[in-house]
């Protein structure tokens, strides 16, 4: 038995487009399974001021389409105090909230990690996030629509770097991780992806312009991943003008409008199916886990595994990017 009565939702940490889709799968999942559900606004500050609201099916009608949460979001810094945990604990007991499932990415994963394994409660996670670098699933809730995103923005900015003949570098999310840099330049056919993964392996920047990449283009797009051992878009922009002045470089960096817009059907799905797998995990007697996709099945990964940062990128994709860039 899993006796639980009623399960508490919740998203922390950087917004994604999906997890509406998410909140509403969890909340009729869980209502139809004769559970209660009690939305927790503003992350896991939420659960400190008591900002708790039952939640019944017409509370997530009409929001699988929108981005953003409509449970807000937030990052506290008192959850992250052993006493801060102690008080949002006695808040879910009086709020009688039996489970929780958290929707974010590795911060909210840990945080959920350390509150389950101090208080004793069941706990299941949900990958949101864009940056796609949780370790034990194959994408993320908002990776794909950020992608999408990306693929737009590059799109335009293509125009303009082939009027004008120009080197353009397009800085993208990612914090340290690179496969939005990676797959965005798959899917916009750039010149290249400077990305953390291989930053201390080989100087990214020199290896592009030595391997001629403008011999047969007069425009070229690099997609740089935010991180600071990439130099970010600004920072190789400098080393251009310093060291390559020949080349008349330009940056866009795309910044929050990768966060934003309406999720794509594969986010609307995945994070459909991944609601549902949840409250499933919990009426199963799951605890302390994070639903992933693996070759396209619900999998449970260990919080342990999840917030480890080590999934691997495909760097494979970095020759196909260099090769199809001749
Ligand atoms: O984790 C999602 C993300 O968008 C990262 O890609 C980025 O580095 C960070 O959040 C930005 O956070 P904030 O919105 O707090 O500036």
């Amino acid at each position: 038995m899993h006796g639980i009565n009623c399960i508490g939702i919740l998203t922390s940490g950087g917004d994604a487009p999906g997890m509406n889709a998410a909140i509403r799968a969890i909340t009729r999942t869980a209502l139809y399974n004769g559970f209660e559900v009690k939305a927790i606004y503003r992350g896991y500050k939420g659960l400190l001021t008591g900002e708790i609201k039952p939640f019944r099916s017409d509370d997530v009608s009409n929001i699988i389409q929108l981005g953003g949460t409509i449970l807000k979001t937030a990052r506290s810094k008192e959850f992250q105090t052993y006493e801060g945990r102690q008080k949002a604990y006695e808040n879910m007991m009086r709020e009688g909230i039996d489970a929780l499932v958290v929707i974010g990415g590795d911060g909210s994963l840990a945080g959920a990690r350390e509150f389950a394994a101090e208080f004793d409660i069941p706990i299941v996670g949900l990958p949101g996030t864009i940056d796609n670098d949780l370790s034990g699933t194959d994408t993320t809730i908002g990776y794909d629509t950020a992608l999408n995103t990306i693929m737009e923005a590059v799109d335009k900015i293509r125009d303009t770097a082939m009027s004008h003949e120009r080197l353009f570098f397009i800085e993208v999310m990612g914090r340290s991780a690179g496969f939005l840099a990676l797959n965005g330049a798959v899917a916009t056919g750039a010149e290249a992806a400077i990305i953390p993964e291989i930053a201390t392996e080989v100087d990214q920047l020199a290896e592009l312009i030595q391997n001629g990449f403008k011999k047969s283009k007069s425009s070229s797009i690099v997609l740089v991943a935010e991180s600071e051992l990439t130099g970010g878009a600004m920072g190789l922009a400098a080393r251009v003008k310093e060291e390559y002045p020949e080349y008349d470089e330009r940056v866009t960096i795309l910044g929050h409008i990768q966060r934003g817009g309406s999720p794509t059907a594969a986010d609307r799905i995945l994070a459909t199916r991944m609601g549902e797998a949840a409250v499933n995990a919990l009426i199963e007697g799951q605890r302390n886990v994070m639903i992933g996709v693996k070759n396209g099945d619900m999998v449970y990964v260990p919080f342990s595994k999840a917030i480890r940062d080590d999934k691997p990128i495909n760097r494979d994709l970095l020759q196909t990017v260099k090769m199809l860039s001749i």
